[in-house]
């Protein structure tokens, strides 16, 4: 392990640091996740990248928590996630492809992102408050909570993510009540709160 962190240290663009190395104690292996994110990079490795009908922003998810992207890829497996895409790309990873992948992807962390918003920021942090108990103050929230990190992902992947709450279409038990209480521009200000971090996630470098 110790000998990737210059692997991954090399391929990072600027403001990228590694969320504390070694602090985490991965399962996966980020040389062989590195490897097996080779197909996902065309999507989750460009900037801006859009997911066509509907409209959207592929999440960012370098830095997100390992744990959470294991039980997300897992979500799409079990056709739990309405994705056709992101389900096909999910379908042939193994149990130790995920670990891997979590691994590799969880080591990417920006102390600078500066994303675009258009929702009211201001408003956006007052309703994040019932938000922080699980995701963190800013959105960034505790590793191995089981609560994925929010902060300096697009504004455009949340509204999406929290009206598919809403509607039903992705389950979850906690976030389907939650979204329940939120109107469309409660969304779009919680949003912009989260993508207006500076310290958060990113589109991982190539
Ligand atoms: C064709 C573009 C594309 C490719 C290739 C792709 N993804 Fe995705 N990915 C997406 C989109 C779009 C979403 C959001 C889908 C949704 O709304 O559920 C997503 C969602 C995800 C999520 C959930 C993120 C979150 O915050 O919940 C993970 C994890 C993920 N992808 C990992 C991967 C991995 C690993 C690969 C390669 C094996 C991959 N993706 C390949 C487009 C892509
Ligand atoms: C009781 C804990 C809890 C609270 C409070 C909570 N969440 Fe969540 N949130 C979760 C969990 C757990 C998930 C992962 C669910 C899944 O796998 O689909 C999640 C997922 C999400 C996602 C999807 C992330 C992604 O990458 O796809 C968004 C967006 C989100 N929450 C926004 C919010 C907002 C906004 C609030 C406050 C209005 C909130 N959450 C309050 C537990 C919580």
């Amino acid at each position: 392990m110790k000998k990737m962190t210059f692997a991954v240290l090399g391929a990072m663009t600027l403001g990228a640091v590694l969320a504390t190395p070694g602090a985490q104690a991965a399962g996966g292996d980020r040389e062989e996740g590195k490897k097996k994110f080779y197909t996902c990079i065309g999507c989750h490795g460009i900037e801006g990248y859009a997911n066509t009908y509907p409209t959207y922003q592929v999440p960012r998810i370098g830095g997100q928590h390992p744990d959470y992207i294991v039980s997300a890829l897992k979500t799409y497996q079990a056709g739990e996630r309405p994705h056709a895409s992101m389900q096909g790309n999910a379908t042939s990873l193994s149990g130790e492809d995920l670990e891997d992948i979590g691994a590799y992807v969880a080591a990417f962390r920006s102390i600078n992102v500066n994303l675009p918003t258009h929702g009211d920021v201001t408003a956006g942090k007052a309703k994040a408050q019932s938000c922080a108990g699980c995701h963190g103050e800013d959105g960034n929230s505790v590793a191995g909570s089981g609560f994925p990190r929010l902060a300096g992902q697009y504004e455009s992947y949340i509204v999406k993510t929290l009206q598919d709450y809403k509607s039903g279409k992705r389950k979850n038990p906690m976030m389907n009540g939650i979204a329940a209480t939120l109107s469309e521009e409660d969304m779009e200000n919680v949003a912009a709160y989260y993508a207006s971090q500076k310290k958060g996630l990113i589109v991982i470098p190539e």
